[in-house]
């Protein structure tokens, strides 16, 4: 299958995530490419008004990841503005990666999954399930391993 992860990660721990999972699809034989979510400049620490570059077009991939941090309890406001321009997903599926800071889910990570979730449907893709990481040292590389697997088993 042809897996585009589209993802953007202010300070990489969402983009480490993704790299690893794009490891283990390319391993199950699928094709993978990471396409980052870019910024035109640098972004102060949560601003919201900020320039996307040019988004990557979802037109190619079979089934794309949309990987994203929380911010302000939510997903973060730049994930929002680029699934909000991104071209049609109309019948692509796709899958959710959030990372977020706080320990427990309802701290922001369960909200960004049905944020991005609605703003996904509302560009024609059917959303079929999605993994949260939270982000602290405390078993963070078996946290990460489990939304891998996760993730890659909805592939
Ligand atoms: C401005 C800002 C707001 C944040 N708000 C939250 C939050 O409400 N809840 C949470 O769990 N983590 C929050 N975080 C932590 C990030 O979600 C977490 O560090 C995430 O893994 C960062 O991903 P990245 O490195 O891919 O950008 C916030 C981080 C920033 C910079």
């Amino acid at each position: 299958m042809k897996v585009g992860i589209v993802v953007y990660s202010q300070t990489g721990n969402t983009l480490s995530v993704a790299a690893k999972l794009g490891e283990k699809l390319r391993a199950a034989g699928h094709s993978v490419t990471i396409e980052p979510i870019k910024l035109v400049g640098e972004r102060r620490r949560g601003a919201r008004d900020v320039a996307l570059a040019p988004l990557p077009n979802p037109g190619p991939y079979d089934l794309l990841v949309i990987g994203s941090p929380v911010e302000a309890f939510s997903l973060s406001s730049v994930t929002m503005k680029a699934l909000g321009q991104i071209g049609s997903l109309e019948k692509k599926s796709v899958l959710c990666l959030i990372t977020q800071g706080f320990p427990l889910p309802w701290l922001g990570g369960n909200r960004a999954v049905r944020q991005m979730t609605r703003l996904c449907e509302a560009k024609g893709a059917v959303v079929r399930g999605g993994a949260i990481v939270n982000w602290v040292k405390k078993s963070l590389d078996r946290r990460i391993g489990d939304a891998v697997d996760k993730l890659a088993a909805l592939v």
